[in-house]
């Protein structure tokens, strides 16, 4: 209409129909055919299927069948099912506090089968015969009519955006949609491992997914979603805390990736996107990723349902936690921890099992106690390494004055690594260990050691701090300032003392003694914001980390150092002792096994 005609006609008020409301709705839950497996899926699985038969045609563009064999819907059910605000997953306000199921909106069929051609087929255990329901005209109404299926709920939808002609517009081509809800089934695969799924595409195979109840069928799933690679190159962890369970497999540091394209993360049995689970694990494997690296998870956390709000988006793909820090602290050390634990042994057991991959590993470290750097009696005292950073002198850890292995002797065990035979170009050392040839890079692997031990001395009494000559003044927003007086104690752990002058300003009175000489007042800009954020900071942490980080790489031996025999067994026996050994500070291996078998293939011997 031309701008210059007459103003519009006032519209009149009235009710939307039926349809174009779903349709309406739609738009949120509905984007593309992924999400129509995703519901169709999350509905089978509340109906307690064992087994899920998805068949889909041309990217899903065309039909998508979820075929399952639970616990059906009863004929006089059906109509309600494909209405709008109908559930029978809960009925008042405090079901929607506990919610278990996948389910909840009561809105997911509707809104499908408001832009596509949807037919449902249901027959409850104890029916004699199936019933059919699909919906009609602007106000959907429903018709129900018999037809034959076995126990269980056959949902079939065709044209998907078929009427609605924009979202069809945003569709891509047949192989993107079908790689989206690849993606999609995958996920839900390892959201259920007692759960069997078969999948076709274009009347093709394409995944056979057997239940898998004992763990050798879970990894077998894990490896059959995640890649072989991924299964052998994992630690599977299984902590519980405060009321908190959490399982699954994480990558060992040396298995990174250049994207965040393998990480799954499940709270009671729903895959989540959270920005504060991301936050802990990127801060658990702070220390030993390579710059610029992803880590690949399957991890699984288990709660009571009341603890976490599923309610925030009609996609389900977010949460909230009651208490996010409390699970934040929890991910966090739970996976700190199980990092920490990899030890040479539990990466040669992989390495040796699957010759292709020299860094590969996998399983925890439960037995070896950890002695602290006081009882392997090498070492600076934590006053040492304050006095080293105050004055930032170089400092070198004594190589030498460590206990040395005794030669070996025939009834002896060999150690892990083995014992060095030669060191080359003053760069590696070379040890004989009982799967063959170990290199270690001298350098790298000091380092490390060294750092975990300025870390652990660091540690061992808590974060030491020092008073300010001049206490510095610094202008904030009121939320920083009332955050850092609800934090008191907790910013005081941290070595932080802060107190309120105004509104919007604060003044540090104390810092800790190790990061005397850094921007006080952007340090403490920076935690605050993590704290309004996260409800924590592991700023303190980070410098702190990384100021030993540079003087464990200054302290350590370099390139062309010679070493005796002794020193270089001191050095695989530390590396066997301490924690993250595997990788040196900026993430690089340390040290790879060669096989005798590897070796072998070199020379074609045995062929
Ligand atoms: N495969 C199925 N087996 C048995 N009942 C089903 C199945 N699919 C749907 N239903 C029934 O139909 C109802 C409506 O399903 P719909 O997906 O629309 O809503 P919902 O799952 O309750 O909630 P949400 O919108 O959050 O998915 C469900 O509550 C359930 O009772
Ligand atoms: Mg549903």
């Amino acid at each position: 209409m031309p701008a210059s005609s007459s103003a519009p006609k006032r519209a009149r008020i009235h009710l939307l129909s039926q349809r174009l409301s779903n349709q309406i709705a739609a738009g949120e839950v509905v984007e593309r055919p992924a999400s129509v497996v995703k519901e169709l899926l999350e509905n089978s699985l509340d109906a307690g299927a064992r087994r899920i038969d998805i068949d889909l045609e041309k990217g899903g563009i065309k039909l998508i069948r979820v075929r399952d064999d639970g616990s059906g819907v009863e004929k006089d059910d059906l109509p309600l099912a494909l209405n709008r605000h109908a559930t029978s997953k809960i009925s008042e306000l405090d079901d929607l506090e506990h919610v278990a199921s996948l389910g909840f909106r009561g809105e997911a069929l509707a809104s499908i089968a408001s832009v596509s051609r949807l037919v449902m087929i249901s027959r409850t255990p104890d029916a004699s015969e199936a019933w059919k329901v699909e919906t009609e005209g602007r106000d959907m109404a429903a018709s129900v009519s018999p037809a034959a299926h076995p126990p269980g709920t056959n949902v079939e939808v065709r044209d998907l955006f078929f009427n609605t002609p924009a979202r069809r517009k945003f569709m891509r081509t047949e192989q993107t949609e079908y790689k989206r809800i690849d993606d999609m089934i995958r996920r839900i695969a390892l959201s259920r491992f007692d759960v069997g799924f078969n999948v076709t595409h274009n009347q093709r195979l394409v995944h056979r997914y057997e239940p898998a109840i004992s763990e050798a069928e879970q990894r077998r799933r894990v490896s059959q979603v995640c890649g072989p690679a991924f299964i052998d190159n994992t630690v599977s962890i299984d902590m519980e805390a405060s009321g908190l369970r959490l399982w699954g497999w994480v990558s060992l540091p040396t298995f990174s990736r250049s994207q965040a394209d393998l990480q799954h993360f499940y709270v009671n049995g729903r895959a989540i996107r959270d920005k504060l689970v991301t936050h802990a694990i990127k801060q658990a494997y702070r220390d030993v990723l390579y710059h610029g690296r992803h880590p690949a998870f399957v991890l699984y956390l288990e709660l009571d349902p009341a603890l976490v709000d599923v309610n925030v988006h009609p996609t389900k793909h977010e949460v909230r936690f009651r208490d996010s820090r409390l699970v934040h602290d929890f991910l966090f050390s739970a996976l700190h921890r199980s990092l920490a634990d990899v030890r040479p042994e539990d990466r040669l057991e992989a390495a040796v099992a699957e010759p292709e991959s020299a860094f590969a590993g996998s399983g925890g470290f439960a037995d070896t106690a950890y002695a602290s750097p006081r009882q392997q009696g090498f070492g600076l005292s934590r006053t040492q390494i304050e006095a080293q950073i105050a004055s930032f002198a170089d400092f070198t850890a004594p190589l030498g004055e460590r206990p040395v292995m005794p030669a070996q002797t025939d009834d002896e065990e060999i150690p892990p690594l083995g014992y060095a035979i030669a060191q080359l170009h003053g760069i590696y050392i070379l040890a004989q260990n009982e799967h063959g040839l170990v290199v270690v890079d001298m350098h790298a692997a000091h380092e490390r050691i060294t750092y975990e031990h300025m870390k652990a001395a660091m540690s061992e009494d808590g974060i030491r701090s020092q008073p300010l000559l001049v206490p510095v003044s610094v202008a904030v927003s009121e939320s920083e300032a009332d955050c850092a007086e609800e934090n008191r104690e907790a910013l005081e752990q941290l070595g932080l003392s802060l107190e309120r002058q105004g509104p919007e300003t604060i003044s540090i009175r104390q810092v800790p003694v190790i990061l005397k000489s850094s921007d006080a007042e952007q340090l403490v800009r920076d935690v605050l914001s993590d704290f309004l954020e996260h409800g924590t900071s592991d700023r303190i942490e980070a410098h702190r980390d990384e100021i030993l980080s540079t003087m464990a790489c200054h302290g350590s031996v370099r390139a062309n150092r010679q070493l005796t025999i002794p020193e270089m067994n001191s050095l695989l026996r530390d590396m066997e002792r301490t924690e993250r050994s595997g990788q040196c500070n900026h993430g690089r291996p340390t040290w790879v096994q060669m096989s005798m078998n590897e070796l072998d293939k070199l020379f074609m011997r045995g062929k």
